[in-house]
């Protein structure tokens, strides 16, 4: 699985996103390290603050079905990753993370390139 695919994989699930205060749906999908595949999208909330980013939803699944940080590779995004998720997407050590940019250009990075200089417990 490239990352272009895992990216078309984002996309197709961001129509299943439930996002009925901003209706921008986004759509995420993480991939193992041994080639298994967790989808997630945005699930907003009329308490708007606890609504859960697609990204965090695939991350969920995958911690769900057996997997723990460290065991991931990569992740599509169909938008860039907010603050929040920057700090997921740096316990997770991916090694790349895949995205649509607010100007629509797809790009690859690193978790340290979104978020330099993270703490350490
Ligand atoms: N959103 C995501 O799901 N991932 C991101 O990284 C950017 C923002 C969602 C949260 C909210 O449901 C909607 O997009 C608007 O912010």
């Amino acid at each position: 699985m490239t990352d272009e695919q895992l990216f078309e994989r984002a996309v197709s699930v961001a129509e299943l996103a439930y996002a009925p205060y901003s209706h921008f749906h986004v759509g995420a999908a993480a991939l193992t390290r041994d080639g298994e595949i967790f989808e997630g999208v945005n699930v907003e909330n009329a308490a708007y603050p606890l609504g859960v980013c697609a990204e965090r939803s695939a991350l969920v699944a995958a911690v769900t079905g057996g997997y723990k940080p460290g065991q991931l590779e990569a992740i599509g995004i169909t938008a860039s990753p907010c603050g929040g998720c920057r700090q997921w997407l740096v316990e997770f050590g991916l090694d790349r993370v895949t995205y649509a940019r607010a100007d629509g250009e797809v790009v690859t990075k690193i978790p340290a390139e979104l978020l330099p200089d993270t703490f350490e417990l």
